[in-house]
């Protein structure tokens, strides 16, 4: 089989996302956009014209087409189960942004169906196989600062409202913070650490009311229905510990993005929702942080890797990385670290992954 042979690739989902999704064929040989899809017709024909993509139609139309090989989803999170579900009915492999789901039981259907249909589901995010995160699993797997004993992770501000022009959903159930940050830092910490074995979590709501202070609907009230402060504990199945804090609630802080502490020292890991460093380290002997020069590529906006990565995975075989089981691993810890808020107790976590593969350093890795 040749295993760099395209693969046809229809969108469904033409809004914000898109267009960096719509510049990965120039970087990933493998992928060729097909065609496009929206609800809203004028979105799919504007990116088809801008992106030059043969071909934009309708949802049905884009599942019917024999043609397409992978469905890329970048809709918005309540419907990703949905579309994805339905592209996997028409026998099409998917690839969905984050999150899988909004909760475990539409991401167990999803993934129960491609279990059945023998197909692939991959998801966002894709941003520990750039060239920052790539370099810190190295780095661990060198040794470099010994056993991984602990690790924190922290994405704190103090909500959308001021910059997003539709901030609304941002505040509702299978949103909030950790619906909608938490997936990077998770996957990071899942991609360096490994699978997470047990879970606690506290959550609040600080303020029940957010007012609208981005320009299109300046003033506007939103009644928060979602925790907006959402910390978590972790114990990962390799032993170390995990303190994740997502928050809505916090005008100003100093704490770090992502840290990894082992028994030789600590690591120091770059915002996980962006490709590049910097990387630091510094080891128990060190009086200073070193930084560390990046070992792999991928460093700038290369949203489409995982794709790309899958796709290749399809053709010779072998396992990808961004899985839906990884996915679901995610989803399952979000929606776990409020029910044990809710509960009062910790929580054992049923669902669990495989760690990803590490790349090898260079362009086109997978041998292309
Ligand atoms: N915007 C960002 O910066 C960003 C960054 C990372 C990830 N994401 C993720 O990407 C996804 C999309 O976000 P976005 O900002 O592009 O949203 P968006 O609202 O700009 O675009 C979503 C598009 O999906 C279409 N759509 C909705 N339901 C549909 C359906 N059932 N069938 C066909 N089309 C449908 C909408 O018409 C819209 O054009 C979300 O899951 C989000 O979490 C967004």
């Amino acid at each position: 089989m040749n295993t760099t042979e395209k693969m046809n690739v229809g969108v469904i989902g033409c809004g914000q996302i898109s267009s960096i999704y719509l510049e990965a064929p120039r970087t990933f040989d493998i992928l060729n956009i097909a065609a496009c899809a929206d609800l809203d017709m004028e979105r799919a024909r504007a990116q088809a014209q801008r992106f030059a993509i043969p071909k934009a139609c309708s949802v049905e139309e884009l599942l019917a087409d024999p043609e397409i090989d992978v469905i890329l989803n970048l809709t918005i999170p309540n419907v990703h189960a949905e579309v994805g579900i339905a592209a996997l009915e028409a026998g099409k492999s998917v690839y969905s942004e984050k999150p899988l789901a909004i909760d475990r039981l539409q991401g167990q259907k999803f993934l129960h169906m491609a279990h059945q249909k023998q197909l692939r589901v991959g998801c966002a995010p894709d941003t520990f196989l750039g060239g920052g995160i790539q370099t810190c699993l190295q780095l661990i797997q060198e040794g470099q600062i010994g056993e991984p004993i602990a690790a924190t992770a922290f994405m704190l501000g103090h909500g959308p409202e001021s910059w997003h022009p539709d901030p609304y959903f941002f505040y509702q159930p299978g949103a909030g913070p950790m619906f909608d940050m938490g997936p990077y830092y998770l996957t990071a910490l899942i991609a360096l650490i490994g699978p997470v074995r047990r879970i606690s979590g506290t959550t609040r709501i600080t303020f029940s009311e957010r007012t609208i202070t981005s320009q299109a609907r300046y003033g506007t009230k939103i009644t928060v229905n979602t925790p907006t402060h959402v910390t978590g504990l972790m114990d990962f199945a390799s032993g170390a510990i995990g303190t994740i804090i997502t928050s809505f609630d916090v005008w100003h802080h100093h704490l770090p993005r992502i840290e990894i502490y082992g028994t030789e020292g600590t690591l120091s890991v770059p915002d996980p929702n962006t490709f590049g460093g910097p990387v630091s380290l510094r080891s128990a002997q060190e009086k200073e942080w070193r930084d560390i020069p990046l070992t792999h590529d991928y460093t700038k906006n290369s949203r489409g890797i995982g794709l790309a990565d899958m796709a290749y995975a399809m053709r010779s075989g072998t396992p990808h990385r961004a899985s839906g089981a990884m996915a679901f691993h995610v989803l399952d810890i979000m929606q776990t670290i409020h029910e044990s808020s809710q509960e009062g107790r910790h929580i054992e976590l049923s669902s669990t992954c495989d760690k990803p593969a590490p790349l090898q350093p260079g362009l086109h890795p997978w041998g292309a």
